[in-house]
């Protein structure tokens, strides 16, 4: 237990309309699918709605009112949500996800090595070109949206992809960091916190020996920047990215911070309007970042709803947040473990890994186990989780997980835990019961 005061989780609840619901023969839904996305609160569904209602207009454009506020509420997000993670503004790029972000970052590589190749005169900065003696860097917990971006980038420029293998209880095995990462290395681009495994990698670490080297680093932080205190600093990467929909926030907006050396250093992803300085029928300049890598009207409600949720989590406070989702694994992690058959994918204590749980239950398939959860009122992801090369690693064909957030509390546990029982009552006649 921490410290820290309990969070008040009977009264956060009533900030979001969807748990109020019921479900499948008017149970209460028991959400245990943050891992997947958050659900969100009023504040959020307000903020937005007032957006579109008082000050809906396209930003960065237009002389008139409603533009100047749109523009407004806009830049107000980006000093917001950068801030969030103890960075500057400017160093914020909106991207539609993290996905988008990891495309941005990945998709530099290629463009300045096709770039030039065909422009030699252009200048691009060396540090992104790739050939053939050059390697990029991932882990084999990669999401598949840190992975298949950089298998392409090295089919593309014949670098080569190397990865860091898994530990058999869900760590990192970094016993080759000095040599897997090594004077070729042009990228080096790992997950913070894994979505399947729940594992938290030491990130500083792998970072600082990519800078050791003059690669880039890169990470993940989709599962990280929601649950805990993530400060740019202390992480020591070149690009950080992550989504809006899994931090309170809507959907189709995600953020990339990276240092005003990569900024500089990448060629634009998306073109056209917006990210111009000049443009004539021979060619164009661009505009600083990070409106270098904003192309077309950008998700402006999103920025505000995304705003409006950072705002949230700053007042019930990301320590305690993270308090509260460390004693829930803590708790997760004991009751799975107390029913025979369950064989948990990843780090089995809640040390160094964050509150989503994968399992498998011996003789029943993970998605059935999901659907008895869901026959209960219990929302959880089942699958490989976009991360196959996990599920490979570890001989499953896919796992249930469960992946709280600060709207739940032990009861959801415990129901989900039930449920799991009832399951293995269903499908194996109740032999497998401790
Ligand atoms: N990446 C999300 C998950 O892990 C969708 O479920």
């Amino acid at each position: 237990m921490s410290d820290l005061a309990p969070l008040d989780v009977a009264t956060l609840r009533k900030d979001f309309p969807v748990l109020q619901r019921t479900v499948r023969d008017e149970r209460p839904l028991v959400y245990l699918d943050s891992g997947a996305t958050s659900q969100k609160p009023y504040q959020v569904l307000d903020a937005e709605r007032r957006f579109y209602e008082q000050s809906n207009a396209a930003v960065h454009r237009g002389a008139h009112q409603l533009a100047e506020e749109a523009t407004d509420a806009y830049e107000a997000a980006r000093r917001a949500i950068a801030g969030f993670i103890g960075a500057q503004a400017s160093n914020l790029v909106f991207t539609k996800n993290a996905t988008e972000g990891l495309n941005l970052v990945s998709y530099a590589f290629t463009n300045a090595t096709s770039l030039q190749a065909r422009q030699p005169k252009e200048g691009l900065d060396e540090r992104l070109l790739l050939g053939p003696d050059d390697n990029v860097v991932i882990t084999q917990m990669e999401h598949h949206a840190n992975l298949i971006p950089w298998q392409q980038v090295c089919a593309k420029t014949g670098a080569e992809l190397r990865w860091f293998g898994l530990t058999d209880d869900g760590r990192l095995d970094l016993a080759n960091l000095n040599t897997l990462i090594d004077g070729s290395t042009k990228a080096v681009s790992i997950v913070h916190q894994s979505n399947i495994l729940g594992t938290i990698n030491p990130v500083r670490q792998i970072m600082d020996r990519a800078h050791e080297v003059g690669a880039w680093g890169i990470v993940d932080a989709c599962q990280s920047v929601p649950h805990q205190r993530v400060d740019v600093a202390q992480l020591g990467a070149d690009a950080i990215t992550w989504s809006g929909h899994k931090m309170l926030g809507p959907t189709g907006i995600g953020c990339l911070w990276a240092s005003t050396d990569l900024l500089d250093a990448m060629p634009p992803f998306l073109t056209g309007g917006s990210m111009i300085e000049t443009v004539t029928m021979e060619g164009s300049t661009f505009a600083p970042p990070p409106q270098k890598f904003e192309a077309g009207v950008p998700m402006v409600a999103q920025a505000v709803g995304l705003h409006a949720a950072v705002d949230y989590l700053n007042d019930v406070g990301m320590e305690a947040i993270a308090a509260h989702e460390q004693d829930l694994t803590e708790y997760l992690l004991v009751q799975l473990q107390e029913i025979s058959g369950v064989r948990i994918i990843g780090p089995t204590t809640a040390c160094e890994r964050g509150s989503a749980v994968s399992f498998t239950v011996d003789g029943i398939h993970p998605h059935d186990v999901g659907q008895v959860l869901d026959s209960l009122g219990v929302a959880v992801r089942v699958g490989h989780h976009c991360a196959w090369p996990v599920c490979r690693r570890y001989g499953v064909p896919a796992t249930t997980r469960i992946s709280p957030y600060l709207y739940n509390d032990y009861s959801d546990i415990d129901i989900a835990i039930a449920g799991i029982r009832q399951a293995q009552d269903f499908f194996l006649g109740g032999t497998n019961r401790v």
